[in-house]
This record gives structure tokens, C-alpha cells and sequence, in this order.
């Protein structure tokens, strides 16, 4: 298993290039399951999440090829409709395969996703979705069982904007007989870049970037090539090191994907300009303690909550971070807290009380973006930092060591 070693208090400087977005590609390659052909996708992070997909769609048929960031998926060789507990169980994501498979061939099971290092995280709303558009939906021993040989257009309105749900369901219902309505879909620009893609192949969406998604449905849709959206989360926890650490230069970068994380960071006293393509940002001189609420897009995400905590504890003051997308998404505290930080927590709503400096310690990760929570914390503390179980951080970015030692960080990746 490895871990990471950080001396911390290094000044940062460079440029670091983004990541296409984990949260963008993983849907992505499950809607090539839809055409009958070879879809190419280009920008591919090599992650652990990335590789599990890959084996995922090989399982199902799907011939893959992956070299050099491109990925060639053949939905023409599909013949196993369904996804083992083993691989769901590793990564949720690969739920999204059930609106492909139920859309093309009228029958899939998937694992149920079953329990994860933060809440129960249900998938109901996408079974809803499912027997909405008139699939007959079972569970026999921790499988889901959807069957429909004919999707019909349907209504659907989740009480809660879901990410993965609305993916799963625009991917069902795009090959439905007649028009689908989604309300309170999610607009994170993941889901945008998912309908786009599907429009690209034939599907016919409209209502991007908005809430209600309208979806006419056709009877095939054909493969196609596209480019990978930059990762806002990856670009982000950058950001964030950059404020704390020394004056950085984005790559490849969405600033309009970011602008309500770039506005709290000008809060926080950062200042930063962007070009196409490109954020720079410089370092605070002061850190103020700034509040955040995570909301669904466009709201400051859930998946920068963790790495927000590490900044604040060197914050001027007090900040409170509420999540209101998963209560119980705290795992990171107690070893934020290792490391010298002074956080308390009620219910969702955690209180940081900033402190000089963060000291060195053991630590432990206890899922993707505590991880980067974690790292950022070590870069900003005293002596040295040990983050161990880092198999979570190689799930959803991509060499985080190097890209962060190509802005002069000291971290090296060891065998323990
Ligand atoms: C996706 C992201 C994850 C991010 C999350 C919220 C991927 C691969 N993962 O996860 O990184 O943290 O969005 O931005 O894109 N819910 C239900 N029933 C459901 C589905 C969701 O109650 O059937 C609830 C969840 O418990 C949660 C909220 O809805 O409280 C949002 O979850 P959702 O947007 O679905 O998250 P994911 O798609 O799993």
C-alpha cells in the first residue's frame, strides 16, 4: 500500500495542467454502450476510477482500447448486460450503465451500490426514473433487475437534483418511444457535457443548462468523438494551494465552471485572473475565515468541502462549513485535527477555528477528496506529513504528487 511523505511549507510556483473531469468522463463511457460502433473519447484521465469503468464495459462486451488519454469503446460487441457487486461496490459510478443497457437492449442488472465511507447514498430516484419510462423493476439478492422492451417518454421530476440520476435516466430515455421531461435535473457540467454528447450522437436534448431537460426520443444513435471537459474539482483543490502557498498558473482550466469557488477565494482575500483556458492565482497574504454552504451546481460543491476545511484552518479567525448535499461527509476532521487544526462538528455544520500553523503527522485518508484534504493540509504544515491508504486520491486524480512537485511541493509517493 502506499502513502505519500510531504514536507510542508514550501512556496509553490508554476503552472499545472488539469485533468479532463473524472465526474464528466465516467457517464461519458458509459453512453458509448448506446451506439452500435467505436466512440473516442479524448482528454481521459488515468485514474483508478477511469480503469475500473474500462474493466466494467469490458465485462459487458464492450471491446476497449486506452493509450496515450484516448479511449476507443465499442458498443458493437455488447453481450453481458450487467454489473457485478464487485466492481459497483468499488465505485458507484458504475450504476450509470443501467440507462445505457435498459435504453439499447431493454434489460440490465447492476449491483445494488451498497454502503460507502459517507451515508447511504441511495439510488432511488434512479429506479424511480427507470419505471417511470415503464421499466419493471426488481431486487433478488442485492441485484437490480430493470427490464422494458419498450421505454415509453415520461414525466419525471426528482424531489432532489441528483447528478447520477439524471445521467442514468437522460441515457434511458433517449432511446424511448416519444418526448421525456425532466425536472430539477442537475446542471453540473458534467451533465451538459453528457447531453451534449448524446446530442452529437443523435440523441435529441434540449434544455441544457437548465433544470428541465427535454428529451424527444430517437430509435438509434450512432458514435462519435469528443473531448473530455476540464476537471473543476481537481482545478479547484489547485486553487486552493495556490491561495495558501505561492502564485500558480491553471492549465487547461474552465474558469466559468469555477466562479463560485473563485468569488469565496476573493473573499478569502486571494486575487487571481483568468484567459481562456487559464486561471493564475496569487497568494494570499491573509487568509479571512469565510463561510461555505456546498449546493448543487452552480453553489460551491460538495467535493471541495473537504479541501475548503484544510485552507480555512489557517484562516484569520472562525469559518463554518455547512454541507447540505451529504450531512455526514466528514471523515477528514479527526485527522485535519491530528495535524493541529481546531475544528468542531454538529450535525452538518462543522466550525473551524483557525490556527498559526498546522503541525506534521501520521494521517490517514478516508475517501477521494478527504484525501486532498489532507494533502493540501500537509503542504500548508510544519515538518512532515505522512497520508497513508492514498488508493482513495488515485481513484479521482490523476498523479496528484507530480503535478503538485512541478510547482516545487515536497511529496514523494512511497511503498509501505
Ligand atoms: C455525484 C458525484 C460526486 C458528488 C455528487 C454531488 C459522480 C461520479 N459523482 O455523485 O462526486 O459528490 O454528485 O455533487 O459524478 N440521492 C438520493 N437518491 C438517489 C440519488 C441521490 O436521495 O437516487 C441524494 C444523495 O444521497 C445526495 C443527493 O441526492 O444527498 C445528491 O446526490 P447525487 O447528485 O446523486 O450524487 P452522485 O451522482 O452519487
Amino acid at each position: 500500500m502506499d502513502k505519500f511523505i510531504i514536507q510542508g511549507k514550501k512556496p509553490l510556483k508554476g503552472e499545472v495542467d488539469i485533468s479532463g473531469a473524472k465526474n464528466a468522463v465516467l457517464p461519458m463511457m458509459s453512453a458509448a454502450l448506446l451506439a452500435n460502433g467505436v466512440t473516442t473519447i479524448h482528454k481521459v484521465p488515468d485514474l483508478r476510477d477511469t480503469r475500473t469503468m474500462i474493466r466494467l464495459l469490458e465485462m459487458i462486451g464492450a471491446e476497449v482500447e486506452f493509450d496515450n488519454g484516448s479511449l476507443k469503446i465499442d458498443g458493437s460487441t455488447v453481450n453481458k448486460l450487467e454489473a457485478p457487486y464487485e466492481l459497483v461496490k468499488t465505485m458507484r459510478a458504475s450504476f450509470y450503465v443501467m440507462g445505457p443497457l435498459l435504453g439499447r437492449f431493454g434489460k440490465v442488472k447492476v449491483s445494488l451500490p451498497g454502503g460507502c465511507a459517507w451515508g447511504p447514498r441511495p439510488v432511488d430516484f434512479h429506479l424511480m426514473g427507470m419505471e417511470k419510462l415503464g421499466a419493471d423493476v426488481t431486487l433478488n439478492q442485492g441485484y437490480i433487475l430493470a427490464t422494458g422492451s419498450s421505454l415509453n417518454g415520461a414525466h419525471i421530476r426528482f424531489e432532489y437534483s441528483s447528478v447520477g440520476a439524471t445521467g442514468n435516466v437522460v441515457m434511458a430515455a433517449v432511446l424511448a418511444k416519444g418526448t421525456s421531461v425532466i425536472e430539477n435535473a442537475a446542471r453540473e457540467p458534467d451533465i451538459v457535457q453528457l447531453c451534449e454528447m448524446l446530442n452529437m450522437m443523435g440523441a435529441k436534448i434540449t434544455g441544457l443548462n437548465t433544470n428541465i431537460l427535454t428529451i424527444d426520443g430517437v430509435t438509434e444513435l450512432h458514435p462519435t468523438e469528443i473531448t473530455v471537459i476540464p476537471d473543476r474539482i481537481e482545478a479547484g483543490t489547485f486553487l486552493m494551494a495556490g491561495v495558501a502557498l505561492g502564485d500558480i498558473t491553471l492549465n487547461h482550466a474552465e474558469p466559468s465552471h469555477l466562479q463560485t469557488v473563485l468569488d469565496k477565494l476573493e473573499e478569502c482575500g486571494a486575487s487571481y485572473t483568468t484567459e481562456p483556458g487559464k486561471i493564475h492565482m496569487k497568494k494570499a497574504d491573509k487568509i479571512i475565515a469565510i463561510d461555505v454552504t456546498t449546493e448543487v451546481y452552480p453553489g460551491f460543491p460538495t467535493d471541495l468541502q473537504a479541501q475548503w476545511m484544510a485552507l480555512m484552518c489557517s484562516a484569520n479567525g472562525e469559518s463554518v462549513v455547512t454541507d447540505t448535499i451529504y450531512h455526514d461527509r466528514f471523515t477528514h476532521i479527526p485527522e485535519l485535527n491530528r495535524l493541529g487544526a481546531k475544528i468542531s462538528l454538529h450535525d452538518n455544520v462543522a466550525t473551524i477555528e483557525g490556527v498559526k500553523s498546522l503541525k506534521g503527522a501520521q494521517v490517514m485518508s478516508t475517501d477521494i477528496r478527504a484525501s486532498a484534504s489532507l494533502i493540501l493540509a500537509g503542504l500548508m504544515a510544519d515538518g512532515q506529513t505522512d497520508v497513508s491508504r492514498i488508493y482513495h486520491i488515485d481513484r479521482g486524480y490523476e498523479k496528484i504528487e507530480n503535478k503538485f512537485s512541478t510547482l516545487n511541493a515536497e511529496i514523494i509517493r512511497v511503498s509501505v
